[in-house]
């Protein structure tokens, strides 16, 4: 790689270092009782003290361990738009299902992700509460445990297991509602489980077939992405865009384009 950059592999070696240090501070914090500690876009999408301190924990390591490089993290952000010295970008969500870790639900997870010149190499997502745990690195393959992971073979939309979620907002969620009623009678079922990156994980291993979201930010997906991708999946938004803020549809070949096609049809990336 140029100017130095650590290989994926050195790259991954470290996110799995620090997110189970991370996974192990947000266990040991829920079982100390949890609260909510401030509110963000809206009064239900919340931050739990462990949010920040596991968030706290992962930048402190990284400034010692890569201080050149850039982070981007769900709480308190920055290098949005920077990258650092080697054109490595971590991208942080310290607890991705935090209302489910809120009410002790165990689908919680910590996501770490390295960039490297803006392309997701290298990617970890841990299980806070059972410590599974999902790696993978571009061109690598996917992994959880030591198994790897292939996605659903399923073929037929009808048949199909869709896991979803829906943003904070409500008129947004409005939205995503009206999309999920037009959809649910097309297929298998729905699942809202409550972790954008766990969903994407579970998708690689075909757990459930397919899964879609409006709104997602980077630190939601740049881990769970890449493991789905690694893992067969075709991961993308409408039109030929990529996966984004607009729309993420993560899918096995057969089932991307019916499903992205239905998705268009339902103005799934629109409304508020
Ligand atoms: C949320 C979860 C949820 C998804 C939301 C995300 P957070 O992340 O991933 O499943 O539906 O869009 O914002 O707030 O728990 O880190």
């Amino acid at each position: 790689m140029e100017r130095g950059a650590p290989s994926s592999g050195e790259l991954l070696e470290i996110a799995v270092g620090l997110a189970r240090d991370a996974a192990a501070t947000a266990y040991r914090m829920r079982a100390e009782g949890v609260s909510v500690a401030a509110t963000k876009s809206t009064v239900t999408d919340v931050v739990t003290a462990a949010d920040r301190a596991v968030e706290m924990q992962v930048l402190d390591a990284l400034r010692r361990l890569r201080p050149a490089d850039a982070v981007l993290g769900e709480e308190y952000g920055a290098g949005d738009t920077e990258v650092g010295a080697d054109g490595v970008r971590w991208i942080l969500d310290p607890i991705d299902g935090t209302v489910n870790y809120l009410y002790g639900l165990p689908h919680c997870a910590v996501s770490l992700a390295a960039e490297v010149d803006g392309e997701v190499v290298a990617g970890v997502v841990r299980n806070v509460i059972t410590g599974e745990e999902w790696t993978a690195t571009a061109g690598g393959g996917a992994w959880r445990d030591g198994e790897r992971l292939r996605c659903s073979t399923e073929t037929d939309l009808g048949q199909a297991l869709v896991a979803t979620g829906f943003g904070y907002d409500p008129k947004r969620r409005a939205h995503q509602a009206r999309v999920v009623a037009e959809l649910i009678p097309h297929v298998r079922d729905i699942r809202r489980l409550g972790a954008a990156a766990l969903d994407l994980c579970l998708a690689a291993e075909g757990r459930v077939d397919v899964y879609y979201e409006k709104g997602l930010a980077a630190w939601d997906q740049a881990a769970g992405a890449l493991v789905a991708t690694e893992a067969g999946m075709l991961v993308a938004g409408l039109g030929g865009r990529p996966a984004g803020p607009d729309l993420v549809i993560a899918a096995p070949p057969a089932l991307f384009a019916p499903l992205h096609d239905r998705l268009a049809d339902l103005d799934a990336s629109g409304g508020p």
